[in-house]
């Protein structure tokens, strides 16, 4: 049985997944109009990351006899951006938070000696580092190659091959 103060902390994170969810979507579809449809691909797939963080920890509440609550996911924002890397710095700066959101859950879960919440947290732990990193990685690519002409239709070409791979906590649901 989960804690009030944990089902709470996870509710709002479900929001939060969610919430990153849509900001990709905006992401994507602000790059579907500037004409770079590879980009547009990286962030569909990662908004169906979100979609499955969310539905990971909707799970894990079910599965612990707690009740997931869906709040109104607020709006995000559709443009502003004025370069490929502003828009991955961004995406950098989110996940950073969604980091920090992660670890206070961690915290929260050792605090009340919620070892099954901890250890579930462990996945998403470990998925920050990546998150970060695939971000960090194409932000140091735009610097190298540029985002004008030849650089941007390499890396619009290198982006569309990006692939969605169903989560292992999901994986092993099924
Ligand atoms: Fe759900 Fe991008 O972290």
């Amino acid at each position: 049985m989960l804690s009030q103060n944990i089902q709470n902390a996870i509710n709002a994170q479900i929001n939060a997944e969610l919430w990153s969810a849509y900001l990709y979507l905006s992401m994507g579809m602000f790059c579907e109009d500037k004409g770079m449809p590879g980009v547009a691909n990286w962030f569909r797939i990662q908004f169906k990351e979100e979609q499955a963080h969310a539905e990971i920890f909707m799970n894990y509440v079910n599965r612990r006899g707690g009740r997931v609550l869906l709040a109104p996911i607020d709006a995000v924002p559709v443009d502003g951006w004025n370069s490929l890397t502003e828009l991955f710095e961004a995406v950098l700066a989110h996940e950073q938070k969604v980091t920090a959101m992660i670890n206070d859950l961690y915290a929260l879960a050792e605090s009340e000696h919620d070892y099954a919440t901890r250890d579930q947290l462990t996945w998403f732990v470990n998925e920050q580092v990546e998150e970060e990193e695939n971000a960090q990685t194409l932000i140091n690519k735009f610097r190298m190659i540029g985002t004008d002409g030849p650089g941007l239709y390499t890396l619009d070409r290198e982006l569309a091959a990006r692939v969605y791979n169903v989560p292992a906590p999901l994986q092993t649901a099924e």
